[in-house]
């Protein structure tokens, strides 16, 4: 099934909903990252777009701090559901949500002050579309920020369990999955650019995520992203997959602070009038001896009307 399409979403939203967090983001990094690079600041009106179970949502209403609001938006209602609920746990009352289709948008022209998307513009088959909607709901000095996943190949949190679970069941590992359609350098700004935007800026992210329990980490991925593969397996059976996924991601751990680590890439685009802060800054704010947080890479796109 395409990812690309609304059944693919509506499966995936069962697990999704039942493997989101209660409250708080466990992993906050991505949603610090785009909150830096939108420059968000309270009292602002902000749609997060593809917003899943609320990331980054969550952490943008907690950012707003009471004033202001960010509205939750998705293709798929069981989604919103659990971001719902996290909003509802968190007592905050800025959040609104919308059953939305990115590429149109139920809102009117120039209603909000920035628009965000989180690993969610890779999917519709129209992006540009979607971009040229988010300008529309902006208002004349709004700002968007999208993040998107970079090569497959850079970015083991995703191979590594792919890889080890077809080989398990002596199966083809398929071909790259879309969520990595817009890895290629430059991407991101030339979407934005042939959308309408003033000024688009695309840079590579390098990330790796702190894993306080290798065990934990290998089996909720597992029964997250192949709930359905592993339903039928006997017990045994699933003990071994896990086996060997451990085995797998040895080469590429790194041991970080106490914890382990694994790395990822992705590549953040924006487009704003007022200069974004420094995301570097986010490094400085935790240091550590080896980059355990997102890194910020030099610019790969820019362009300028
Ligand atoms: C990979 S998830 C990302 C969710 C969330 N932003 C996050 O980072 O956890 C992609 C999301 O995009 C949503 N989606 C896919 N196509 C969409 C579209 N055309 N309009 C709005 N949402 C869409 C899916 O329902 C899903 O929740």
């Amino acid at each position: 099934m395409s990812e690309s399409s609304r059944d693919h979403w509506r499966e995936r939203s069962r697990i999704w909903a039942r493997t989101a967090p209660r409250g708080r983001a466990e992993d906050d990094s991505f949603n610090q990252m785009i909150i830096a690079e939108a420059a968000i600041r309270p009292g602002e009106a902000v749609l997060d777009v593809a917003s899943g179970t609320g990331n980054p949502a969550v952490s943008i209403a907690l950012a707003l701090d009471g004033r202001g609001s960010v509205t939750c938006g998705d293709l798929e209602p069981a989604m919103l559901e659990a971001a719902r609920g996290r909003a509802a746990n968190l007592s905050l009352s800025v959040m609104r949500f919308a059953a939305a289709d990115m590429t149109r948008l139920p809102f009117r022209d120039g209603t909000f002050d920035c628009v965000i998307c989180r690993f969610g513009i890779m999917f519709p088959g129209d992006r540009v579309a979607a971009a040229r909607e988010a300008l529309r709901v902006l208002r004349p000095d709004g700002r968007a920020a999208y993040l998107v996943w970079g090569a497959y190949a850079d970015n083991p949190p995703f191979h590594v369990p792919r890889r080890t679970v077809a080989a398990f069941f002596g199966e083809d590992e398929g071909p790259v999955p879309a969520r990595h359609s817009m890895s290629a350098p430059g991407t991101l700004a030339a979407m934005l650019d042939a959308a309408g935007f003033a000024r688009a800026e695309e840079r590579e992210l390098r990330y790796r995520n702190r894993v306080e329990d290798p065990r934990d980490y290998v089996v909720r991925g597992l029964r997250r992203t192949f709930a359905k593969k592993i339903e039928t397996l006997a017990p045994e059976r699933i003990a071994a997959l896990e086996r060997a996924l451990l085995a797998a991601w040895d080469p590429y751990k790194a041991r970080c602070c106490r914890c382990p680590t694994v790395p990822a890439s992705a590549s953040a685009g924006n487009r704003h009038e007022r200069r974004a802060p420094d995301v570097k800054g986010m490094s400085r704010a935790r240091p550590c001896p080896n980059d355990c947080t997102l890194q910020a890479g030099t610019p790969v796109g820019r362009r300028e009307r």
